[in-house]
């Protein structure tokens, strides 16, 4: 008996090697490992063998048993896994999806703009947010007692040796850039401004403008005009209407105010406030009036990306509510 389950055994060996899917795995259990299998039927001899062969032929028996088993298992597993990834792989199942963070709205039109003016020779420059009044207002030609210093506008800051305030406007970084660098001068000022202001759908009390400052000999209104007009046409498309209408800012000398109408829109929009730089606003900045001219001009970047977005509510770019942000 021992040579016929030393046998099986060989046979066991070759036919698992032999089986190469599911079908025939299951043919080979039939033959082997059932119950009237062959491996099976030794067991029912070894019961009427007598005590002192028992022993013997048992251990054997024991070790055909386990081995065949342990194959069988192996090699369906293998199988499976295998018949898994080819024929039970469904490429129509929708996939995980991860989601990806994305520029806020307000930095992608600050960058947009940065590269707009990048193409007509502009450099990008920055300044403080905690600003000194000097800069915020002194030097860019404030009265003493004008109204926008006062309490209502102005975030002051503690601060014992002079007058500091959150900036409320990116001009202060005219001042900065003419005190720093010589003529010819052509930079934008992107950054944050604050302003004590009750919110409503078209305020925020903390928001962003983009300064632009362009100083060298013989610079005329003209040139202002066509920079502004090229930067909303390249912003907003071809098929957009004007509207410059007069103006006042303290540091400016004529000011102006542009407003343009898009096609699908029957609302005059206000786009950017500019002019030619006051005289005594070169000054301030050590530059000599008769001999240089400028202009600068400043973008509300909330209000233009509102435009662009078609958002009603200047709040929403600041709720964080993905449902708003992940649209852009
Ligand atoms: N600083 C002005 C404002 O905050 C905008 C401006 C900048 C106007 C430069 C003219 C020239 O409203």
């Amino acid at each position: 008996m021992i040579e016929n389950i030393k046998q099986v055994h060989e046979e066991v060996k070759v036919r698992i090697s032999e089986v190469t899917n599911l079908e025939q795995l299951e043919e080979f259990r039939l033959e082997f490992l059932v119950k009237k299998g062959k491996i099976q039927e030794f067991f029912g001899q070894l019961k009427e063998l007598p005590n002192e062969q028992k022993r013997e032929v048992g251990k054997e028996l024991n070790i055909l048993s386990k081995f065949t088993e342990n194959e069988y298992n192996q090699l369906k597993q293998n199988l499976e896994e295998k018949a898994y990834t080819v024929s039970d792989l469904d490429l129509t199942l929708p996939g995980i999806k991860y989601n990806l963070g994305s520029e806020h709205p307000v930095r992608q039109t600050i960058n947009q703009m940065i590269e707009i003016f990048k193409k007509m020779g502009f450099s990008v420059a920055e300044g403080p947010e905690a600003e000194d009044e000097y800069h915020n207002f002194d030097a860019l030609n404030f009265p003493p007692n004008h109204p926008a210093r006062d309490m209502q506008d102005t975030f002051f800051l503690e601060n014992k040796f002079d007058k500091v305030v959150l900036r409320t406007h990116t001009s202060p970084v005219q001042i900065r850039l003419m005190e720093n660098v010589k003529p010819p001068i052509r930079a934008i000022m992107p950054g944050r401004v604050y302003r004590n202001e009750t919110l409503d759908s078209t305020h925020l009390a903390e928001f962003h403008q983009i300064e632009g400052l362009y100083i060298d000999k013989n610079v005329t209104m003209a040139e202002l005009k066509a920079t502004m007009m090229h930067f909303a046409r390249v912003m907003y498309g071809d098929d957009i209407e004007f509207r410059f209408r007069a103006s006042f800012f303290p540091f400016t000398e004529p000011s102006a105010e542009l407003d343009i109408r898009t096609k699908h829109s029957n609302k005059w929009m206000e786009i950017v406030g500019c002019g030619m730089v006051h005289p005594n606003v070169l000054r301030a900045g050590g530059i000599d009036p008769e001999e240089y001219t400028g202009y600068a001009f400043g973008f509300g970047v909330e209000r233009i990306t509102m435009a662009k977005t078609q958002l009603d509510d200047i709040r929403k770019l600041y709720e964080n509510d993905i449902r708003v942000l992940s649209q852009f």
